[in-house]
């Protein structure tokens, strides 16, 4: 499918916010990866998809996992926003014909993160948080500076936002957040350590 035969596709599948949303995840996904050397179209695509299935009604998205061959856990089957990585992952192949295996990786990582992410799965992680229509929230200043200079920097302020927040509402952590932000703790105090 043309890219431009995705994008209206996606706007009538998402709300006009999700949709500016997701333009501004390709946008600076693609910055990103003009920036640190990563595939662009792959960035691209990911960033433009990755909230495909983000609007799908919640009632229904473990039936529709079921029937596609989705894996879900008991996390997942409880907080149900987190199904969207998971689903849109398989409706960027089923529905928008995306056979590229990085990009459909990216949308699958880009809630919960996994330890030792690709560039392109950090720079479409970064994206979502920073692009340009996101609504203020207190780390955002400081992930966009980080992106400009040390993804795994920003992965891990990242993380530890995302994280904060998913406590502050009383709500479980899942164990592949709390696997990515060990992993990047420890990247990131080797690289301290090592320009020390
Ligand atoms: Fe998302
Ligand atoms: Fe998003």
């Amino acid at each position: 499918m043309e890219l431009i035969a995705m994008e209206q596709k996606l706007k009538e599948t998402l709300s006009e916010r999700r949709y500016n949303h997701s333009l501004g995840v390709m946008e600076t996904a693609v910055k990103l990866a003009e920036r640190y050397g990563a595939d662009v179209e792959k960035a691209r695509l990911s960033g433009l998809l990755h909230d495909c299935a983000k609007d799908i009604d919640k009632a229904i998205m473990p039936e529709m996992c079921a029937a596609l061959g989705v894996p879900l856990d008991p996390v997942k089957l409880t907080h149900r926003s987190l199904i969207h990585a998971d689903l849109g992952a398989k409706l960027a192949e089923t529905e928008y014909g995306v056979t590229d295996g990085e990009v459909l990786d990216a949308i699958r990582y880009h809630t919960l993160g996994r330890p030792d992410m690709t560039l392109l799965e950090k720079i479409l992680y970064l994206a979502d948080f920073i692009e340009p229509t996101r609504k203020e929230f207190p780390a955002l200043a400081e992930l966009r500076r980080l992106s400009e200079i040390d993804l795994d920097l920003a992965t891990l302020r990242a993380l530890e936002s995302c994280i904060a927040h998913v406590k502050s509402q009383g709500k479980d952590v899942h164990k592949q957040s709390l696997d990515t932000l060990a992993f990047y703790q420890k990247l990131v105090e080797e690289k301290e350590r090592v320009m020390i």
